[in-house]
């Protein structure tokens, strides 16, 4: 079906002028230059290039997860460009892990630069054999924005074994405890080499249901799950949306929410599988659990807890951390009086890793371990995005168009209530909305995408906007004008 071309949009979208950072943005001053003033679609999505390019990929690989082709070369600050030539405005960002949107110039920089091509061709075994150099470039990137407390990092490849390793990390310290700091006895040495007591343990992570690291079937189903989940127990968890769901709109306490919580982590603790660890996202979700956020007072409730001394507090900010909630770690928002123990990330920071604290350093060389443990590449990129971040204030310029989203969803979901629930949630652009069915949101997203809107399904009935640091109010303006048509399209129907 071939679509009409969406410019016309923008002719209903305002002229606004942005205050931002003291200086004036019009609505087509882009931080990035040579970004384009709106989406434009030309075909279906995907289109007949992308429809061939799937056909030929599904003979070598099972391929029907792909929406579309994407030419990189064309893609530019907000908008992806596919192979079809449709260029839409990307509130996805290649499910959140763009930190600088398409073709940054600064990160064109970094590459071309002679003295960075060194580390772009030779990537070598972190672990044993680090490039010179390699502290100080872990002191200028990850270390410069480390949550409060963390002097220590470790790199890794992506977000999963980021967490594994976390939990490898949280294993090792509960059981240095437990043996009184003494050394690793004989037959603890040979009984896990064939998965039994004492040296193989029946150890947990205790998680919230419906976070990424909660069993999910569609991932697990049929595998064996036996490291990257270890023994996972789930704990339902109170949601911002159940604050706005509640008669009375008063938040819970985050103690008496948490109190469910440590009810379980106490009944578990008996029993042969010991938690030693609790993991959670800052803004509990998972994809496909529809983004439920958490309420900053259960954070802080976590950290009041008796248990919490036996058991380390990891932080899964594989995708809250990274700027888009205004702070680089999601969690900063909830003030802990106490920092957590380990803080897990990847996506938008480009490398995967985890920060700890002291405490919780491997006694050990090669426990914490794999070949490449991440690259040092991305950490060059990484150490550009710091700084670009703090020259363009895009942590600030997260909260300004965060607050545009917001204001513009909440408005639209008073307007369109048989549309868009009444539970739009979100920090800075990391925001979320409820269609009022599943059938709704899959058209939602459709049209949406068929108006040069690239957005993120999750949960049944969710869609999540996850823009890059790059996201300035006049996008949010173009992203809720198509929001609104679409939804009069529906309404329509
Ligand atoms: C909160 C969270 N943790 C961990 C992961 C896993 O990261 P990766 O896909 O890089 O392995 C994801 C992925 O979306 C995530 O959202």
């Amino acid at each position: 079906m071939a679509l009409t071309n969406t410019l016309r949009i923008f002719k209903n979208v305002k002229k606004l002028n942005y205050s931002f950072n003291s200086c004036i943005i019009s609505r087509h001053l882009s931080l990035v230059p040579g970004e384009p003033p709106g989406p434009s679609v030309r075909t279906s999505i995907p289109g007949p290039n992308s429809k061939k390019m799937m056909a030929d990929l599904d003979k070598i690989q099972y391929a029907n997860a792909i929406w579309y082709f994407t030419d990189y070369k064309k893609s530019i600050g907000n908008y992806i460009v596919d192979a079809d030539g449709n260029r839409l405005l990307d509130v996805f960002s290649q499910i959140s892990s763009l930190p600088l949107g398409y073709n940054h110039p600064d990160l064109h920089r970094v590459v071309q630069d002679p003295d960075n091509q060194i580390a772009f061709i030779n990537r070598p075994a972190l672990g044993i054999f680090p490039s010179q150099g390699w502290p100080e470039k872990l002191t200028n990137s990850l270390l410069s924005i480390a949550p409060k407390g963390h002097t220590q990092v470790n790199t890794m490849a992506c977000g999963s074994c980021s967490n594994e390793n976390a939990f490898k990390a949280t294993f090792m310290w509960y059981r240095n405890k437990q043996r009184g700091g003494a050394p690793i006895t004989e037959e603890e040495n040979s009984s896990c080499l064939i998965n039994r007591e004492p040296g193989s343990t029946p150890l947990t992570i205790m998680s919230f249901k419906d976070t990424w690291l909660s069993n999910h079937n569609a991932f697990e189903i049929d595998i064996q799950i036996r490291f990257s989940r270890p023994g996972l127990a789930n704990c339902q968890f109170p949601t911002v949306q159940d604050h706005l769901k509640s008669s009375t709109r008063e938040p819970k306490r985050g103690s008496q929410m948490f109190g469910e919580v440590e009810e379980e982590f106490l009944e578990r603790s008996t029993k042969p599988g010991i938690i030693c660890g609790r993991c959670w996202s800052a803004s509990p979700f998972k994809p496909q659990g529809g983004d439920n956020h958490a309420s900053p007072d259960l954070f802080q409730a976590v950290e009041e807890y008796p248990t919490k001394k036996v058991s380390a507090l990891i932080i899964d900010e594989v995708q809250t951390g990274g700027g888009a909630t205004g702070k680089y770690w999601c969690h900063e928002h909830f003030h802990l009086p106490e920092p957590a123990d380990f803080v897990t990330f990847s996506k938008k920071m480009l490398t995967g890793g985890f920060y700890s604290l002291p405490e919780f350093r491997p006694q050990q060389g090669l426990k914490i371990f794999n070949t490449w443990m991440g690259d040092p590449s991305k950490i060059l990129l990484l150490e550009k995005v710091v700084q670009v971040v703090k020259r363009d204030n895009l942590l600030n310029l997260a909260q300004e168009s965060g607050r545009k989203l917001m204001d513009g969803l909440k408005d639209l979901s008073k307007r369109y209530p048989q549309h868009i629930k009444n539970n739009v949630r979100g920090i800075g652009t990391f925001c979320a909305f409820d269609l009022s069915s599943s059938q709704k949101r899959d058209e939602t997203f459709v049209r949406l995408q068929q108006n040069g809107v690239q957005s993120g399904p999750c949960g049944d009935q969710t869609l999540r906007l996850r823009p890059s640091l790059i996201f300035q109010p006049h996008h949010a303006d173009i992203f809720l004008s198509i929001l609104e048509k679409v939804l009069n399209d529906i309404k329509s129907v």
